[in-house]
C-alpha cells in the first residue's frame, strides 16, 4: 500500500515525470512554467512548503495532490481553505483508491476543501465521497458580432439567416453607453485595495480574500498569461476593479473576464465596468465577452448588460471543515461569488 506524506524539494523531478505521464508533454511544460509561481509564491503558502501531497511506493511517486491554499471568508469568518489543482495518479495505478487517500487526506488537512473545473473522473470520486456539488458554476455570454453566434454545425444558408434576424438585437446590445466614474488601468494593487476588501467582503457568503496580495500574485505576476486591470473611481474613492484578457478561440475571439469585486447591491459599479470591458473588447476585436458569475446579484446586472445564460461546463464543490455550517448552506450559491479566475482555472 502506498504511503501519503508532504511534497518536499527533491520530488520535483518525480512529480514532472509523472506529470508528463497523466498529463501528456505540453501540459507537463505548461505546468513547469506556472510551477514556482503557483505554488512558493502564493502569499498563503503555509510557512512549511507547498500544500501538495504524494503517494509513494518505496521511491516511487504514484500519486500527487496539489492545491491552492487561500483565505475563505465564510459568513463573515476568515478561515484557511485550499482549491485543489493538479491531481493525478499514475496510470498503472488508477481504480485502486489512491485517488480516494489522496482526497481525503486533503480534506483532512484543510479549513475548507474547494473543488473548481472537474474532470470526468474527479467528480465521479467527489460523488462517491458524497460532496456537495454545488455547481456549476453559471456562464454567460455577451454577443458582440454575428460571428459570435455562428452554429459550426449549421449550413452557411442558415447561419446567414440567423445572423440576418439576429443583427439588429446584437447591435442593440452591443452599443456603447457611457461610464458613470472615472475607469483606468493599473499594474499594480496598492492597500486600497485592503481596505476595499474588509469594506465589501461581509456581503458575501463565502467568497475567496481579495486583497492586494492576493491580487498581486494572481493577476500582476502570473506568468503564464497577461491581464488587463481595470478601476473604478468615484469622487476619488475606489468603488471596484475588473480583470480581464483576450484571447482566440478556433470559433472566434473571445475577451475573459477573470475577476472582480464590486459592492453586490452597487449595480451601478458593475454596470459601468462591464461598459468599460465592452470598449476594450470592441477595440480588440472581439466577437464576445463570456463570464462565469455565482452571485445573483451580479447576473441580474450582467442580464440588464446584454449577457444571456449559456451552458457551464465548469463544476463546482465545497465542504467547509473549520466551522459548522448546515446543509442549508450548500442549497445557493447565489449569494457566493466564485468565478472564473479562482483556483487555477484560467490557464
Ligand atoms: C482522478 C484520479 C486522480 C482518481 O484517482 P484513482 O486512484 O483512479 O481513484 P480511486 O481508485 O480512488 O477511485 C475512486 C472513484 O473515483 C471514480 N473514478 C476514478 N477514475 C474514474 C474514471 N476513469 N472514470 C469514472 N470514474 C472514475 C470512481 O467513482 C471510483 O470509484 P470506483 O472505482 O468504486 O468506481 C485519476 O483517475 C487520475 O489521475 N485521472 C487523470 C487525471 C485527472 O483527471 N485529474 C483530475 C483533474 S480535475
Amino acid at each position: 500500500m502506498a504511503d501519503v506524506d508532504r511534497y518536499r524539494p527533491e520530488d520535483r523531478r518525480h512529480v514532472d515525470a509523472l506529470y508528463r505521464r497523466v498529463f501528456g508533454i505540453d501540459a507537463a511544460d505548461a505546468h513547469r512554467l506556472r510551477w514556482d509561481w503557483q505554488y512558493k509564491l502564493n502569499p498563503d503558502m503555509p510557512a512549511d512548503g507547498p500544500l501538495i501531497w504524494l503517494a509513494r511506493e518505496g521511491q516511487t511517486v504514484v500519486g500527487h495532490y496539489a492545491s491552492m491554499p487561500v483565505r475563505l471568508q465564510v459568513k463573515g469568518r476568515e478561515i484557511d481553505a485550499a482549491w485543489g489543482t493538479d491531481v493525478m495518479v499514475a496510470p498503472e495505478r488508477q481504480r485502486q483508491g489512491l485517488g480516494e487517500l489522496l482526497f481525503r487526506t486533503w480534506d483532512r488537512e484543510v479549513g475548507a476543501a474547494l473543488g473548481l473545473g472537474l474532470s470526468a473522473s474527479s467528480s465521479q470520486l467527489f460523488t462517491k465521497l458524497r460532496w456537495h456539488n454545488v455547481g456549476p458554476v453559471p456562464c454567460m455570454v455577451k454577443p458582440l458580432t454575428r460571428r459570435a453566434l455562428r452554429r459550426p454545425e449549421w449550413s452557411v444558408g442558415a447561419n446567414r439567416l440567423l445572423s440576418a434576424l439576429t443583427l439588429p438585437w446584437i447591435r442593440l446590445v452591443a452599443r456603447s453607453r457611457p461610464l458613470q466614474g472615472e475607469v483606468r488601468t493599473i499594474r499594480q494593487f496598492d492597500a486600497r485595495f485592503d481596505a476595499f476588501w474588509t469594506r465589501v467582503s461581509s456581503a458575501f457568503g463565502m467568497v475567496v480574500k481579495r486583497n492586494a496580495a492576493y491580487l498581486n500574485w494572481k493577476y500582476i505576476q502570473a506568468p503564464h498569461v497577461r491581464y488587463t486591470v481595470a478601476v473604478l473611481e468615484r469622487d476619488g474613492e475606489l468603488s471596484g476593479y475588473i480583470v480581464y484578457r483576450h484571447l482566440q478561440e478556433p470559433r472566434g475571439k473571445v475577451t475573459l473576464v477573470v475577476d472582480w469585486l464590486t459592492p453586490p447591491d452597487d449595480q451601478a459599479a458593475f454596470l459601468t465596468l462591464l461598459r468599460w470591458v465592452d470598449r476594450e473588447s470592441r477595440a480588440a476585436d472581439s466577437d464576445k465577452i463570456r463570464i462565469y458569475a455565482t452571485h445573483a446579484g451580479y447576473r441580474k446586472a450582467l442580464r440588464q448588460s446584454g449577457y444571456f445564460a449559456v451552458k457551464s461546463t465548469m463544476e463546482f464543490v465545497a465542504k467547509i471543515n473549520a466551522i459548522d455550517v448546515p446543509s442549508a448552506f450548500y442549497a445557493s450559491t447565489d449569494m457566493w461569488h466564485v468565478t472564473l479566475g479562482d483556483s487555477d482555472q484560467d490557464r
